[in-house]
């Protein structure tokens, strides 16, 4: 029988039970106890805690995230380790209260569709055995069959849309769930094991700020949850304006959609779609970053929300903070993968979260 130890978060004062074979992140996000995090793979350091006592196994933490001499420290990231013995850490949870906190659990689903959306991007909707509770921008944890793995992908529905998840899936060349599965055999009918909710990029709710979002490839998916969240559901009252970024007209999708959500709602939402290598009427020409930084003097008293691969957030974290947009108002996701995570995709110490 696997063993269970006691996990003792401070400065809460928590104390949950953790089986040795499960990460203490897992463990608290399961009992409702809160902790930082972003990717859940080790990849990007931001559910690195102090280790205060006891022992844990750090697992698959990238060395880049978490390095040698921090292990020494007795630092750790909780989305990897696994408790050795009982255990105390100490987290640095700042408790976002715009940000309600679903526990996450288990969840099984049945793919009802999946269509070519765009170039090498699938969407899939999965409906899940019961009501997924979820921030707009939050992720789930899809398991690959025939692999030990999972990876992650972002809601693109609102949260009011809690039995049927919209994912936007984007191939990536010898991938595991993209390659050798989603793009090369997943079909409608087929049986999906999902777990969630992740992740801390989410619409504040409740917001009146004007905010500027800026969507590279898939990374569309989280800021769709956002934007029909705010539209639809009226959870945002600030002006939004969407840059969506691709090379080519065949990469980007949903393009009608978020035209006609503009001619519906135009004074709350303005649509951007960009293209970088190719030029074509209702588009407007160049990076993202470039479009963005040609329509605005200034961004001060906005917020930015940025999500897609790390270098374009990277880049669009540079414009942002050039516009005089503070660090504490821009939120960001990295779709890394694994191969970030083996060559040191970790995110820039510009911005904490
Ligand atoms: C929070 C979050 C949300 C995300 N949401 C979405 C989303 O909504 N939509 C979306 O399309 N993507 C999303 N992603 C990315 C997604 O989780 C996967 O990383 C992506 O789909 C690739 O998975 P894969 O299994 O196909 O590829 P992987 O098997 O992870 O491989 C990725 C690449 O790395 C290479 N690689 C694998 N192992 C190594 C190694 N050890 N050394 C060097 N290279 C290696 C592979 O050959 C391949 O080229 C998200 C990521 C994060 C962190
Ligand atoms: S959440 Fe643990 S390293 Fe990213």
């Amino acid at each position: 029988m696997t063993e269970t130890y006691r996990v003792t978060v401070e400065p809460l004062g928590r104390e949950i039970d953790c089986r040795a074979d499960q990460t203490i992140l897992d463990a608290c996000l399961r009992n409702g106890v809160w902790l930082p995090h972003s990717c859940t793979h080790g990849t990007c350091a931001t559910c690195k805690v102090e280790v205060l006592d006891g022992d844990v196994d750090h697992g698959e933490s990238s060395s880049f995230a978490l390095m040698d001499f921090e292990r020494d420290e007795g630092k750790t990231l909780v989305c990897c380790a696994r408790p050795q013995s009982d255990v105390v850490i100490e987290a640095d949870v700042d408790v976002d209260d715009s940000i309600e906190v679903f526990p996450v659990s288990d969840f099984t689903g049945t793919v009802v569709s999946i269509e070519d959306i765009a170039l090498d991007t699938k969407r899939v909707v999965i409906e899940v055995d019961r009501d997924v509770a979820f921030n707009a921008g939050q992720y789930m944890r899809i398991f690959v069959p025939g692999h030990d793995v999972d990876r992650t992908y972002s809601m693109a529905n609102p949260p009011t849309e809690s039995r049927r998840l919209e994912f936007q899936i984007r191939r990536v060349a010898g991938g595991k769930a993209t390659d050798g599965w989603v793009f090369s055999g997943l079909a409608v009918g087929d049986d999906v094991a999902l777990a969630g909710p992740y992740g801390r990029f989410v619409l504040k709710r409740g917001g009146d700020a004007p905010a500027v979002l800026i969507a590279g490839g898939t990374g569309l998916a989280p800021i769709a949850s956002m934007i029909r969240h705010a539209l639809v559901n009226g959870e945002y009252a600030g002006h939004l304006t969407l840059y969506q970024g691709a090379r080519t007209r065949e990469w980007l999708y949903d393009v009608e959609a978020f035209r006609e959500l503009e001619a519906t709602y135009p004074d709350r939402f303005t649509y951007r779609p960009c293209l970088s290598e190719e030029e074509a009427e209702g588009f407007a020409s160049g990076m993202v970053t470039d479009v963005l930084t040609a329509d605005h003097e200034t961004l001060r008293g906005y917020q930015g929300y940025v999500c897609g691969p790390p270098a374009m957030v990277e880049a669009a974290l540079k414009a942002l903070m050039g516009k005089r947009l503070f660090p504490r108002d821009i939120f960001r996701e990295d779709f890394f993968n694994e191969g970030d995570k083996a060559t040191g995709g970790v995110r820039s110490p510009l911005i904490k979260r």
